[in-house]
């Protein structure tokens, strides 16, 4: 890789080469990256908490078994993006500390409940779908060890997104009932969605942001509002579909953009879930810590086979 556009940093992306765990990086470009990975990966593994809940509860055997592997597939994400955060000098195990610590942060979404079987559908069609929004354009990231990682990542996002569409497309032609319960679901899911992309590129929320430096690393392809605009744009005529009406009266196709218009988001509300006042914020992260302790024999487990293994190999 290397020997190709030599060693430079610069060159490397002006080339839009990508930069290896081996390659000279700016210090700044580096915590970037351990920041935005790090976040990522607790994002899935904190994500698998939501739908989790509702894996003794499916409604069929089919749908506890998708449910099961869907969930398993996020800590599978989980795994491979703290592995891509590894290649960058930092271990494991700090990251899970700064996280049980409340230093790095998770996604905003995974801090809302979910009340009903239909929270499943709503999870796979818009906040999967969010993600793929936003996960596509990090398989072209500058930095390859990531970039990889996402190609896998985006592959399953898009079978969650379907099987989130496909529950909600199943209750819209159910009873009344149902069709309420999965209109209930969108109106909960959807502005926390929009909020996914993260802070507006303009105005107070954007100062002190990463956007323009990191796009200008090959870090970010797409600022916020992009992607979110990308992201209605996708979603409306999957609702009309659908038969879901989304919670937003000042959702309109603009003829002169060539977008849909959408009403204002509730950033205070978005700033009030990231400081920890989220309605699931301490029962996620109490549950984590649970979970990592009450795993330690696992990793004790494998430690030990690991170094046997190592023992034996160097015999
Ligand atoms: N939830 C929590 N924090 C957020 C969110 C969000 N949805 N969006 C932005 N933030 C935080 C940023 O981490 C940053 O905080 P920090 O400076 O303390 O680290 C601050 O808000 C300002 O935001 P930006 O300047 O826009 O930050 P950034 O350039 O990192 O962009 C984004 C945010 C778009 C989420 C980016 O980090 C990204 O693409 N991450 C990878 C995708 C990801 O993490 N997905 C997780 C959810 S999807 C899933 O797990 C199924």
């Amino acid at each position: 890789q290397r020997d190709r556009v030599g060693s430079d940093f610069d060159a490397l992306l002006a080339a839009d080469q990508r930069i290896e765990p081996r390659d000279a990086m700016p210090e700044k470009y580096r915590e970037t990256l351990i920041r935005q990975i790090a976040q990522h990966a607790h994002s899935e593994i904190i994500g698998m908490q939501p739908e989790g809940n509702w894996i003794t509860r499916a409604p069929s055997l089919r749908r506890k078994a998708i449910l099961i592997a869907k969930v398993q597939d996020e800590a599978g994400h989980g795994l491979y993006l703290y592995s891509a955060a590894e290649t960058l000098g930092i271990d494991r195990q700090e990251l899970l500390e700064r996280l049980h610590d409340g230093k790095q942060k998770y996604s905003s979404i995974f801090n809302y409940p979910t009340l009903t079987w239909a929270d499943c559908g709503a999870i796979g069609w818009l906040v999967d779908g969010a993600a793929i929004m936003n996960q596509v354009p990090l398989c072209r990231c500058s930095y390859g060890p990531y970039a990889r990682a996402m190609i896998r990542v985006c592959k399953e996002e898009s079978f969650h997104q379907r099987q989130g569409f496909e529950i909600l497309w199943n209750l819209m032609r159910g009873t009344e009932a149902q069709q309420a319960m999965a209109q209930d679901a969108a109106d909960r899911w959807w502005w926390p969605a929009l909020m996914m992309f993260g802070p507006p590129d303009t105005g107070e929320a954007a100062k002190g942001g990463h956007t323009e430096q990191s796009m200008a690393w090959g870090i970010k392809r797409f600022s916020n509002d992009d992607l979110r605009q990308k992201f209605v744009d996708m979603m409306v005529p999957q609702a009309e579909k659908l038969g879901i009406v989304l919670p937003d009266p000042d959702l309109r196709w603009n003829e002169e953009r060539g977008h849909y218009d959408f009403g204002p988001i509730d950033w205070d509300e978005f700033w009030r879930v990231l400081r920890g006042d989220g309605a699931c914020n301490a029962e996620r992260i109490s549950h984590r810590r649970r979970a990592h302790d009450e795993g330690a024999w696992v990793r004790e487990a494998a430690n030990a086979y690991a170094g046997k293994h190592a023992a034996r190999s160097a015999e």
